[in-house]
């Protein structure tokens, strides 16, 4: 296709904004898809996505277009649609597939309005200096109000109400209008179709039969098929094995040129061999200048990983293993716990990342797992200064700390004004500092907040929720860090540490943490031979304690005497129990317990 003739665009929406489902109109209307092929969610790779009903990874799709240009003239265009992941956790790779673009279409769900993620987005898109196609979706509903939106909408990026567009992914109205928009206002793609071959990586794949499958947007000169490729971020050379467009499957090409957006493949098995924001070149006539600055993703996030079964951890590393093939963000390493046995810390971009290889986990290797809370990394500098980056609670250093820095970050949050009151309450106990608040419309705000990280991973979102019937919505972006008065309480069984339970928080949070750990130990814990204290400390700082209370010698007595295969029956048994138990110095602990807690909140 000639250049003048693409239009590369990406939509951005809120989860349940009905992205995919416009999507799938929009390649019904195109023809890319016959009415028989048409699936729900055609795009949604993954059975997790569309189980979830949320889009982890990016992708682009080619779609044939005839509109008449600004001269009356109608014309075949190319649409290039590029996916973008919804959520904070992945705004990285957001921000690359923007990139990608020089379009984009806000979608929002005409009952609800926009989201705060959304609003992240599109300030994403607004800096890129992408044109921005405002559209509200699902007009169908009787509960749309698509007046009141289109003003928010209007006010947020500056232009006329009337300006707004209004579809339904269910019924596909408005979908042609909006395919015509998109040939109208946004801009061929500009860059040097002379020059040497620069192409931009926005997505990268582990599939099981290919390889990586690697997304790229070429940006100036070509790339052909069986070219040697050369990738600017490590110098790595490749055999182009295949390249070619999505449409909606994969089609082999001669090439891609400036402007094109494509898929290629050179047998690589790691995604972190392609990784994202990294730009191909051409071996033979590398360019010299990359695109744009790569960015390796930075773990936030950290917890353990455990299994129920401890002859499932070599299991456990496979997975992860295969897992980490497509996520070039997660990261382990092996890790013992008294308490859990062996397993492995991990870290993750942020909360979603975490819940979505937990389920992974669970679903696609079938391994029953525990996590333990999750945690930030904190910078303790020590009295003989002495750095220590600490993931794990556990491993807080021992000793005079000088000074203790943890991640914090710039937290927007869209509400009904009837809520503002309770979501400060939530952020002032979350230690959150208010940065300004804007209204949106008379009945719609947005606040913003700086915030340590380790407040908000733990259930800010739950509580946020929960405050606001479900309305407000939340987003945050790393912010730096700042000094923190912060320590560590251990919980002892029986005067031995259980380090799955330790954990960093506020001074003024230690006591009510201590009591509360302390409180559930005792409910779970089944009674031992002996009394068993169950306590919280701050250094060698008993400040809670509870007691588990011995069994009565009767009770045991009850075991013995009774007929010799009922006892085999009862000591076989036990035997079998015993593996499931964790033994914390005297005292037995089964497994479940420990669960317990760690899942309760
Ligand atoms: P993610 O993939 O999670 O980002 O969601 P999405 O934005 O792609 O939303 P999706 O297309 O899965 O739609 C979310 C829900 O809204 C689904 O139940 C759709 O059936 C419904 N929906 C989507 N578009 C419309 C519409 O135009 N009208 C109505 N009534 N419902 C819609």
């Amino acid at each position: 296709t000639e250049q003048a003739q693409i239009r590369n665009f990406s939509i951005i929406a809120h989860i349940d904004h009905g992205k995919s489902t416009l999507a799938d109109r929009m390649l019904q209307a195109t023809g890319v898809v016959a009415p028989r092929d048409m699936r729900a969610q055609y795009l949604d790779r993954m059975d997790i996505e569309r189980e979830r009903g949320i889009t982890i990874k990016s992708q682009a799709v080619r779609m044939p277009w005839a509109a008449a240009g600004a001269d009356g003239v109608t014309r075949a265009y190319a649409l290039n649609m590029i996916d973008t992941p919804g959520h904070v956790d992945f705004s990285y790779e957001v921000n690359r597939s923007l990139a990608a673009c020089e379009g984009a279409v806000l979608l929002v769900d005409a009952a609800q309005g926009i989201q705060a993620q959304t609003l992240a987005n599109l300030y994403m898109a607004m800096e890129g200096d992408l044109t921005i196609i405002p559209v509200l979706n699902k007009i169908d509903l009787p509960s749309a109000e698509p007046d009141r939106h289109a003003a928010e909408i209007a006010s947020l990026i500056g232009c006329e109400p009337e300006e707004v567009l209004r579809v339904s992914g269910k019924t596909g109205v408005g979908v042609p209008e909006l395919l015509d928009r998109i040939v109208a206002a946004v801009p061929p793609p500009s860059g040097d179709p002379e020059g040497a071959a620069r192409a931009m990586i926005f997505d990268s794949v582990y599939d099981v039969y290919r390889g990586v499958v690697t997304y790229v947007r070429v940006v100036d000169g070509a790339l052909n098929q069986r070219e040697r490729i050369k990738m600017v971020s490590t110098g790595a050379v490749h055999d182009l094995l295949e390249i070619g467009v999505i449409s909606p499957e994969p089609v082999p090409t001669r090439g891609l040129r400036a402007g094109e957006v494509g898929y290629l493949i050179t047998g690589v098995k790691d995604v972190r061999q392609s990784k994202v924001g990294d730009t191909v070149t051409s071996a033979l006539a590398p360019a010299t200048e990359p695109l744009s600055g790569y960015q390796d993703p930075k773990p936030m996030v950290f917890s353990g990983l455990f299994p129920v079964d401890g002859s499932d951890f070599p299991a456990l590393r496979d997975a992860l293993d295969k897992l980490k093939l497509n996520d070039a963000a997660l990261t382990y390493e092996p890790e013992t716990s008294v308490a859990l046995g062996f397993g492995f810390r991990c870290g993750y971009l942020g909360l979603l990342h975490l819940e979505i290889i937990r389920e992974r986990l669970e679903r696609e290797f079938n391994l029953d797992i525990i996590s333990t809370a999750p945690s930030v990394i904190y910078e303790v500098t020590m009295e003989d200064r002495s750095v220590h980056t600490v993931t794990n609670p556990s491993e807080f250093p021992e000793g005079k700390v000088r000074d203790v820095q943890e991640p914090v970050v710039r937290a927007t949050i869209l509400t009904p004004s009837e809520y503002i009151g309770a979501i400060m309450e939530l952020c002032q106990s979350r230690r959150g500092n208010m940065l300004g608040m804007d209204y949106l419309s008379e009945t719609r705000v947005e606040m913003r907040y700086q915030l340590p990280l380790a407040e908000i991973v733990f259930d800010f979102f739950d509580a946020l929720k929960s405050r606001t019937r479900g309305y407000a919505s939340l987003d945050y972006e790393p912010d730096g860090t700042q000094s923190a008065d912060l320590t560590k309480v251990d919980i002892l069984l029986n005067g031995e540490k259980v380090d799955a339970f330790s954990a960093i928080v506020h001074k003024d949070s230690a006591q009510s943490y201590g009591q509360k750990m302390t409180r559930r130990l005792k409910e779970l814990i089944p009674r031992q031979q002996f009394e068993v204290p169950v306590q919280a400390a701050v250094g060698s700082r008993i400040i809670a304690r509870e007691t588990i209370r011995a069994l009565r010698k009767d009770m045991l007595a009850k075991c013995y005497g009774g007929d010799i295969t009922r006892k085999r029956k009862l000591l076989e048994k036990q035997k079998e129990g015993k593996k499931r138990m964790k033994a914390v110095g005297r005292v037995e602990v089964p497994q479940e317990a420990f669960i317990a807690v760690l899942g309760a909140d």
